[in-house]
């Protein structure tokens, strides 16, 4: 377990719960993770870039640590014989059409959640929004459930529509979630992200957001990093790209082997080919 040395309060963690959080944090002899976000058609319906997850998926799969994704395309778009670790998406209930984003229940047992042999369980808190009360109160049963069975629980965090993505709300949301015993934590990059991460007992892992220019993409991840992260759960910034193999290769590269920006960008970005826009490859 000395991959986890990095993990806050794992020496009180049953023997499941720190196997499964070193599938996440682990793999690596750095405490970081790259996880790969494919979940976002939960509330967004055929996103643009995912409308064949599968596609996709298939070819992104060798080079990220877990993949974070609803049941229906864990089941219908990976290999069961995949060795990917897998963090499962298990609240939702609205849609980007809907009343409110924020109105969340947990939308899966915790009983499928093992039959699909997950490591890790995301679910969304919304701090500051209409519902935040409800999606707390999903966060606190998740990592009661989560305690019984050893299955980590990643906190994802947003804040209000009226709130600005700075230091302050993205603090107070992520220091909410570790209080409620979030194993793990997502949320977004901002200036002074390194205030974020003192004041956050458990790793912390950034979303990518929006799609950028791939060299944006990359300082995003790299000033992350060096500001504490312990990884990216990055979408958009992946397979919205015109070469998402190159891109994750990238940000791989800053993650675990602690390439600067112009490295990454002159090592994996270059024009789309066969060989960076797929592989047949499914681990
Ligand atoms: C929301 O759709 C999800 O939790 C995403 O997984 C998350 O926002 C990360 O994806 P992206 O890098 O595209 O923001």
């Amino acid at each position: 377990m000395s991959n986890l040395r990095f993990v806050q309060g794992v020496r009180v963690m049953n023997w499941g719960m720190k196997n499964r959080l070193s599938q996440i944090m682990g793999r690596h002899d750095d405490g970081r993770c790259v996880m790969l976000a494919v979940d976002h058609g939960y509330f967004l319906g055929p996103t643009e870039g995912l409308e064949n997850p599968r596609e996709v998926i298939s070819p992104l799969l060798p080079f990220t640590d877990s993949i974070m994704l609803t049941r229906g395309i864990l089941r219908t778009s990976v290999r069961p014989e995949s060795c990917v670790p897998v963090v499962l998406r298990v609240s939702g209930g609205s849609s980007i059409i809907g009343e409110d984003l924020s109105k969340e229940a947990v939308i899966a047992s915790i009983e499928d959640a093992i039959r699909l042999n997950a490591s890790c369980l995301a679910v969304s808190v919304f701090i500051g929004s209409k519902y935040e009360h409800q999606t707390l109160t999903n966060l606190a049963r998740l990592v009661d459930e989560g305690e019984r069975y050893g299955i980590p629980i990643l906190a994802v965090t947003a804040v209000g529509r009226e709130m600005a993505r700075d230091s302050r709300y993205l603090g107070l949301s992520c220091r909410i979630a570790a209080e409620f015993g979030a194993h793990i934590v997502k949320t977004y990059y901002c200036n002074d992200f390194d205030t974020v991460v003192r004041s956050c007992p458990v790793p912390l892992v950034i979303a990518g957001g929006k799609k950028l220019d791939e060299k944006d993409a990359l300082k995003l991840a790299h000033d992350a990093i060096s500001s504490g992260a312990s990884g990216v759960d990055m979408g958009r910034n992946i397979w919205q790209s015109k070469t998402p193999v190159s891109m994750i290769k990238a940000v791989r590269s800053i993650v675990h082997e602690g390439l600067d920006v112009e490295g990454a960008c002159s090592t994996f970005i270059h024009q789309p080919t066969k060989a960076n826009v797929t592989t047949k490859l499914q681990k």
